[in-house]
């Protein structure tokens, strides 16, 4: 099998697996408990947050890292948790405060601020990428949405559809320019692993990160909130006074530890071989171009500069997206078409393409290849042999 679905979801790594089983075992107290055990759990508990949060360089004496069992639930934490606190300060308000978002964030974040403005507890500014830029949301875009109301601007970092890379570090500068208070979420559920990030350059006030992007386990995942942030945030769940009295429920310390052992790896590989995905995208990219021509559209930047390496989104007219993840699945070929979320639903065209200005015949025609680091460029052959085949394509040689 060739697995080229690394935007969906990716294997537990067995070294990451290894740190996180003595968690599981033998030291399983639970770290809010006063007796050894449980000490010796909020020990690691709080190494492993600390190494997080050193791994992301962000200022570790003044931000706050919150353990989640998710990117959604710490995208929802964000967005719901700003609007809350803001209601609660403001009980008496006339007017709900305004949020600005852009047309190809993930449901995690989508879904949540329109049906916070379906309740009226917001008013909603969606941004859509100019045609012509690739899926890229302009700094300007975000400062002209702005009104004095606005208390957060919700922007990913790189798309998990086409791997758009979003100029986040001018627009957090841009808006923090002209509205100083207005906090900045970035949900970095695709780069957080994939990429170096250091929080200090790129000064968002909350980023959010899934573990099993970057193999570390499936439902885990973590919000960093910049002193302004964490200031800014109620709870959206009740219970317990875990994670600072913001994220009740008790913490799962394998998985915490799971997440520092995983991003202390990935970030290892990455000073190792920083170009080995980079090369990869730029070669298949370069292949489906010379291979089908205008019968193949990409969806995914050209321009390396804006885009996340390892994903690159292809559409061919011809065949709808889901018939060909099914004739790639039966040759061995594991990719997905669209947003992996969505998948196993009825066919509808991809959302994000719609919004970057794409017809409907390619937004429904879309397929997502997104590669690891154990990705080789043998694997990405057979995948060109087997579209050609599909695509039925006569070599030009
Ligand atoms: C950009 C983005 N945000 C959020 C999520 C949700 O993360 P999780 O699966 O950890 O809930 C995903 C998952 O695909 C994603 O790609």
């Amino acid at each position: 099998m060739i697995y080229l679905d690394f935007a969906a979801t990716s294997p537990v790594h067995p070294e990451v697996w290894e740190t996180m089983t003595p968690y599981a075992l033998a030291n399983f107290g639970n770290p809010a408990s006063q007796h050894e055990l449980g000490q010796s759990a909020k020990i690691a508990l709080e190494q492993a947050r600390t190494t997080l949060l050193h791994l992301l360089e962000s200022m570790q004496e003044t931000h706050q890292l919150l353990f989640t069992s998710g990117g959604t639930e710490a995208n929802n934490l964000a967005l719901q948790g700003v609007v809350r606190n803001w209601w609660k300060e403001h009980p008496e308000a006339k007017k709900p405060p305004h949020l600005v978002i852009s047309a190809i964030e993930h449901a995690a974040v989508f879904e949540v601020a329109q049906w916070l403005a379906a309740q009226h507890c917001i008013d909603l500014t969606v941004l859509y990428p100019h045609p012509e830029n690739e899926g890229l949301i302009t700094p300007e875009q975000v400062v002209e949405a702005l009104t004095p109301e606005t208390i957060l601007c919700s922007i990913m970092h790189a798309n998990n559809e086409t791997g758009v890379l979003q100029p986040i570090e001018a627009m957090v500068k841009a808006v923090k320019a002209h509205l100083p208070s207005c906090l900045f979420h970035c949900d970095m559920v695709q780069t957080i692993g994939k990429m170096p990030i250091n929080l200090t350059q790129l000064p968002v006030d909350f980023a959010t990160a899934s573990g099993h992007k970057f193999q570390a386990p499936k439902g885990c995942g973590f919000l960093v909130c910049s002193p302004a942030g964490f200031e800014a945030l109620a709870p959206i769940t009740y219970g317990g006074g875990q994670e600072f009295g913001l994220r009740p429920g008790t913490v799962s310390v394998a998985n915490a530890v799971g997440l520092a052992s995983a991003l202390t790896l990935k970030h290892k590989t990455l000073s190792e071989n920083p170009l080995h995905l980079s090369r990869l995208t730029t070669w298949l990219i370069e292949q489906l171009q010379t291979t089908f021509g205008a019968m193949g559209e990409i969806n995914t930047p050209l321009n390396p500069e804006h885009r996340l390496a390892g994903i690159v989104n292809v559409s061919f007219a011809s065949h709808l997206g889901e018939k060909l993840v099914l004739k790639l699945d039966l040759r061995g070929i594991c990719v997905s078409s669209g947003s992996a979320c969505h998948a196993g639903l009825a066919v509808e065209p991809s959302k994000v393409l719609l919004a970057m200005g794409k017809q409907k015949s390619i937004a429904e025609s879309s397929i997502r290849v997104s590669m690891g680091a154990s990705t080789t460029q043998a694997e990405l052959h057979t995948l060109m042999e087997a579209l050609q085949a599909i695509i039925q394509v006569k070599d030009k040689s």
